[in-house]
């Protein structure tokens, strides 16, 4: 009976107050996971620079679901951002147990037109700022750790090389980071998209850098809902069936022909 009590006393995963950090949630992929992980009752923390819609999507989360949302409108493409956020979250007494990293942008063109600042703008966001956010939460995550990368993680994209290098970078670090925590509570996914109906291209500026079918941000966070849901969570995940097989066939492809599809199907 004691034994029952103190079983009842103890607080279940699911009644601890747990609060998921999204990164890039003013629009597509981040406002669609702000909303599903608010569904699930989990409270939510939105960051980006586009306060207006933050608060926005904060209110109607808060409304429909019950839960608490958070706005930090904030740039993270900046040095020490992870420190940052941290101290900013310490002071509103908010520990995020789960961490969404999904920020980003591409740029599209040729390597050496493109604009220096753009690029290390791009990289500095997508990869420095996803590194530093991680390293900043990992001590307090318990739920699930989620880096956004791309299907264009899985070969080199010319006329999108930065770009496609950053994403690989996501893959390969957040592969690498699920295998220091396989024995761990926390799940740890890379979440790889094909093209997306969201905000990505108007920023690339072009679609001729989308190859493949369109999904919608629904399909692509159900893609990691169901990888979290599941008994085993994979380190990575590609969303979407022909993406997944032809993520699936680059690997077996040898390295230079890969590129040289890649080459022809991302025009400049
Ligand atoms: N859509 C696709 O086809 C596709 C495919 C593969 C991978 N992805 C990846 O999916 C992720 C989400 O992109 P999306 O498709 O949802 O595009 P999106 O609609 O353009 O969303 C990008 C988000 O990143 C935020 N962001 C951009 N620069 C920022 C900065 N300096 N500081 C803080 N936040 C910043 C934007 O908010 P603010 O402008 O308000 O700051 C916005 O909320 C990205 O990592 C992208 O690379 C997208």
């Amino acid at each position: 009976m004691l034994a029952l009590t103190t079983m009842m006393a103890l607080p279940t995963f699911a009644s601890m107050t747990s609060t998921v950090l999204i990164t890039g949630a003013s629009s597509g992929l981040g406002e669609e996971f702000a909303t599903r992980f608010a569904a699930r009752g989990e409270n939510v923390v939105l960051v980006a620079r586009r306060a207006d819609r933050l608060e926005t999507l904060a209110r109607r989360i808060e409304a429909d679901h019950g839960v608490t949302a958070t706005v930090v409108a904030m740039d993270l493409g900046v040095p020490g951002v992870g420190a940052k956020l941290r101290t900013a979250l310490t002071d509103k007494g908010i520990t995020p147990t789960s961490l969404v990293n999904n920020a980003g942008f591409g740029t599209h063109g040729r390597f050496a037109d493109e604009d220096p600042e753009r690029v290390a703008a791009e990289i500095a966001l997508n990869v420095s700022a996803l590194v530093d956010l991680t390293h900043a939460f990992l001590p307090t995550l318990t739920g699930a750790l989620i880096n956004v990368a791309s299907t264009a993680a899985y070969q080199p994209t010319p006329n999108m090389a930065v770009y496609g290098a950053t994403k690989a970078f996501v893959l390969s670090f957040t592969e690498a980071l699920a295998f220091e925590h396989r024995t761990s509570p926390l799940k740890v996914l890379a979440l790889s998209p094909g093209p997306t109906r969201t905000e990505f291209f108007d920023v690339v500026g072009s679609e001729d850098a989308a190859v493949g079918n369109f999904q919608t941000s629904e399909q692509v966070v159900s893609t990691a809902m169901r990888a979290l849901d599941s008994r085993r969570t994979p380190a990575s995940v590609v969303s979407g069936l022909s993406n997944k097989i032809s993520a699936g066939s680059v690997r077996l492809a040898p390295r230079g022909l890969a590129t040289v599809i890649s080459g022809r199907l991302l025009k400049a």
